[in-house]
């Protein structure tokens, strides 16, 4: 390392002893807590996270504990953080751990990269922070910060870019104060070094900051090509049975959260409405009854989800679960739960949004 990166270096961690936030899982070096922070933090906001990591280290403490639990049971604490992958992810690496590594978690970024959910950036995160390695980890926010730090051109998707930046974080990492030199870099990138209006005026590097020098520090790095979202229509069914309604489990998600039934709608009618009713609940007379629609931002859809419902009767349910006809059907689970029920599960905003509006 040069003598000047040695000295943003030491001034990038002292903004950060002075600056940091106060979030719980920086109060350990537990490796299993900060496995965990750093999971759930995937994909998710600081903010959202802090009780649900509160909660399921209550109900999970440790690695045998989760390696223990039962597959619900651990997507019921993961309910409402999304993503569920996650979780059942977490719950397979936890298993490995007891089995191959007598229930540690390994220090070393490949043998943490071997585990399900664990890819470079969380290795390099959970090495420096709970074992203090000299490892680094790269995401976009590190990207950001480095490429404009350093001066780096490029696309911030392009491979090029990510691999010049690996380089140098590579570099950065080996020093005194491993882990907080990794949460340094994600704390400047969350909180000055913002994609747009960066704070250069309050930013430790700023003095070294080849970005800044140019004079516009948010073109580093340059926008990747905006892909548009793609527009899907989808009929979303509320098949009710006295206070219950029926749930599937999302194939989409790979079963890993429960959905009202939907399919892709191709013209929008009252007979795709029923075609999607008779496919899932069989035969019925029942009419179907439009409940009007809602538009559903994703990641990379556009999605219009018309809603209908349809009334079974109060029997239906019970009726139904007795005689478990529906259950694995198509492979896949159904179940008829209230209300109450339906907020503990694991389930995604198309479903909340629908059964809210429902009820309005
Ligand atoms: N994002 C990912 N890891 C984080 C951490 N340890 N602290 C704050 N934000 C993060």
């Amino acid at each position: 390392m040069t003598a000047g990166l040695r000295k943003l270096r030491g001034r990038v961690l002292a903004w950060y002893s002075r600056n940091k936030r106060d979030l719980p899982w920086r109060k350990t070096r537990d490796p299993y807590a900060v496995w965990v922070s750093e999971i759930m933090l995937q994909q998710t906001r600081v903010e959202t996270v802090v009780p649900y990591y509160e909660r399921f280290l209550r109900r999970f403490p440790d690695v045998p504990s989760l390696a223990r639990a039962r597959e619900p049971d651990v997507l019921a604490a993961w309910s409402g953080l999304g993503y569920y992958t996650r979780a059942r992810n977490m719950h397979a690496a936890a298993r490995a751990v007891v089995r191959e590594h007598a229930g540690l978690i390994p220090g070393d970024r490949e043998a943490l990269v071997a585990l399900p959910g664990i890819g470079g950036y969380t290795a390099g995160a959970i090495a420096s922070i709970a074992f203090g390695s000299p490892a680094a980890a790269v995401d976009g926010n590190v990207i950001r910060v480095l490429a404009r730090i350093l001066g780096l051109r490029g696309r911030r998707d392009s491979a090029a870019l990510r691999r010049q930046v690996t380089e140098s974080a590579t570099s950065l990492a080996r020093g005194p104060r491993a882990g907080d030199w990794t949460q340094a870099l994600m704390e400047l990138g969350a909180r000055i070094c913002l994609p747009r209006d960066p704070l250069c005026e309050r930013c430790p590097a700023a003095q070294s900051c080849l970005a800044r020098r140019s004079g516009t520090p948010d073109r580093f790095p340059e926008a990747s090509r905006a892909k548009a979202p793609r527009a899907e229509r989808r009929v979303l069914l509320i098949a009710r049975s006295g206070a219950r309604v029926l749930l599937v489990q999302d194939e989409a998600d790979s079963r890993a959260t429960w959905t009202l039934p939907y399919a892709r709608l191709a013209v929008s009618s009252p007979r795709s409405a029923r075609a999607l009713a008779t496919r899932i609940l069989g035969k019925t007379l029942a009419p179907a009854l439009a409940r009007g629609s809602f538009r559903h931002r994703t990641f990379s859809h556009s999605l219009t989800y018309e809603v209908w419902s349809i009334d079974l009767g109060r029997a239906h349910a019970s009726r139904d679960r007795r005689q478990e006809k529906a259950t694995k059907r198509r492979n896949v689970e159904e179940i008829w739960v209230t209300p109450g029920e339906l907020r503990r599960l694991p389930v995604r905003s198309h479903t909340l949004k629908a059964m809210r509006d429902l009820h309005r």
